[in-house]
């Protein structure tokens, strides 16, 4: 094998997903301690700064430190090159925090045992299952009351639609945890806390014939129901199937405790014999593969004003074949443009390092002179062709926005268009009236704020956000069959159009989207647009 391929197999890029507080944290920790990038538990990020006030971007910006400004955390165990992207939660939820699913072969999805699936995990496996790409489910905090574990996966299959395949099995919840039973060993790992996870756990492994010392660590009753438990799996569950998996049809379950450090190293063992090596993507000349092509990249995620002094924009790239040297000359396709990029960098666990070279399934930030938007292709400069776009994804924010000096008209629009164009807002028109009424869509609130601070910092203009009730926003898949202005919604509808012209839809609530494709046939709305 070549050192290319070599390289490119070893390498695991994945995208931990989860709603706010679930343990994402915790865990990309601990994954971190085991390869000993780094020495304790805890120096990801502080937990204050993790916590920040919504209210200045610069400083959110300054505070945020490493959990946003490294999109991605490389570190080495057991020979794998493992990258894990980083999706931005809380308040700081945005459309980047779908794009960078566009970057991951696979998502680790962690659920809080004792709230089952919550809102923001919904949302991003969403993401997930549009690239059908693996997911693997962690379900965290055993150490706490869990709910039924029967009933957690039940949750899993009817919320998000996925069959369950548990490989382990947790034995009791809260006090009551004893460890996991695991499937393909039969047999039963026992709990212990250790030291609060700040060191790596002792396993201890006791086969399932071996009655007497299971009854001396978890006790009859744990056993019995354990037995019982184990009985009712075999019959019920779905058989595993590497190749549903890969599928996204499938998701292998394990459990465990992050913050105690129980459950994950055997998590990450399994997981990184389960996922894949980087995946192949498509492009407009077929698929490319990873190993077997030259350099490429697609842009998924545009940094700015990290360092207001620079005013510079970061552009975060997934390498998708060969290799990549930092004295190398590129192609930007969509610019039409040869040229070196500038500051090729990465994001080792805790800093920055500028690098020589990187490979397929890699992620590497560059400094961007503005030239740079989102889904834009980089290949070898005798090359041509584009990947597939990134999809706009649906705002579930809506403002309307207004200047407070009407005399700065053109810097306004020039500012807003600007960041619109950059990804982080999406701005819509009414359908019948110019550029007058500009209504900006967010993914997450925090983008209203930044738009404002921006605007006001970077182009000295003032505006006031009026909220607007709509919530839903739907793409017209096949608008060419449809006259919109003949269009019949709910009286709550409004129809937008982007700044391209398409047609869109709003709604207040998913009924009134019902109504509306109910009283149009034919009508076919989606929830992801295209470039
Ligand atoms: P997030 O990134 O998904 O938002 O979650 P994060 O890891 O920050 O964890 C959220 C809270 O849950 C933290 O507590 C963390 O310590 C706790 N936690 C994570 N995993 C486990 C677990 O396996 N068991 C238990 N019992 N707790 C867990 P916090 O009180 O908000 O912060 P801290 O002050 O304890 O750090």
């Amino acid at each position: 094998m070549s050192n290319l391929t070599q390289e490119i197999n070893r390498r695991r890029t994945f995208a931990i997903i989860s709603h706010p507080d679930a343990g994402k944290t915790t865990l990309t920790e601990k994954f971190l301690l085991y390869g000993g990038a780094i020495n304790l538990a805890g120096s990801v990020k502080g937990k204050a700064t993790a916590r920040h006030a919504v209210s200045d971007w610069m400083e959110i910006e300054k505070e945020r430190g490493i959990s946003v400004t490294s999109s991605v955390l490389q570190f080495e165990y057991d020979g794998y090159c493992i990258n894990i992207l980083d999706t931005p939660g809380h308040q700081d939820f945005s459309e980047d925090t779908y794009r960078t699913l566009m970057a991951a072969d696979s998502a680790v999805m962690v659920i809080d045992g004792s709230k089952g699936v919550e809102a923001q995990t919904r949302k991003l496996f969403k993401v997930c299952v549009m690239r059908k790409i693996p997911i693997f489910t962690f379900i965290n905090k055993m150490d706490r009351d869990a709910n039924d574990t029967f009933d957690l996966l039940d949750e899993i299959e009817k919320e998000l639609g996925i069959a369950t395949c548990p490989k382990n099995w947790p034995i009791g919840s809260g006090k009551g945890f004893k460890g996991i039973y695991d499937r393909d060993k039969s047999c039963v790992i026992i709990y212990s806390d250790t030291e609060k996870g700040t060191r790596e756990g002792e396993t201890l492994e006791i086969p399932m014939e071996d009655e007497e010392r299971l009854l001396e660590y978890i006790g009859q009753e744990a056993l019995d129901k354990l037995k019982e438990e184990i009985e009712l799996l075999d019959g019920a569950s779905a058989e595993f199937d590497l190749e549903e998996v890969r599928r996204g049809d499938l998701t292998p379950v394990f459990f465990g405790s992050a913050l105690t450090n129980f459950g994950v190293e055997i998590f990450l063992q399994h997981f990184l014999q389960m996922t894949t090596t980087p995946l192949p993507r498509k492009s407009d000349v077929g698929v490319v593969e990873p190993v077997e092509n030259n350099f490429s990249a697609f842009v998924f995620k545009i940094q700015a004003n990290m360092n207001k002094a620079h005013r510079d924009r970061i552009a975060f790239m997934r390498i998708c074949s060969g290799k990549f040297e930092a004295s190398m000359e590129v192609k930007h396709v969509q610019g039409g443009k040869i040229m070196r990029l500038s500051q090729p960098q990465q994001i080792m666990a805790s800093e920055r390092k500028i690098l020589d070279e990187a490979y397929a399934g890699d992620i590497i930030g560059v400094f961007d002179p503005g030239v740079f938007s989102i889904g834009d292709t980089l290949c070898m400069p005798k090359e041509e062709f584009a990947y597939e776009g990134i999809p706009t994804f649906a705002p579930e924010h809506f403002a309307r926005v207004r200047q407070v000096d009407t005399m700065k008209r053109k810097q306004f629009v020039k500012g807003i268009t600007q960041i619109a164009q950059e990804g982080a807002i999406q701005i819509f028109q009414e359908y019948n009236t110019g550029m007058e009424e500009i209504i900006v869509g967010v993914v997450g609130v925090l983008q209203f704020d930044v738009l404002k601070y921006r605007l006001n910092n970077e182009y000295n203009v003032e505006i006031r956000l009026e909220p607007l009730p709509y919530e839903y926003i739907r793409w017209i898949e096949n608008k060419d069959e449809f006259d919109l202005d003949k269009l019949t919604g709910t009286s709550d509808m409004k129809k937008v159009k982007d700044m391209k012209g398409n047609p869109l839809l709003l709604f207040v609530n998913e009924w009134s989207v019902g109504m509306t494709i109910d009283r149009n046939k034919g009508l076919i709305l989606t929830e992801f647009g295209r470039n």
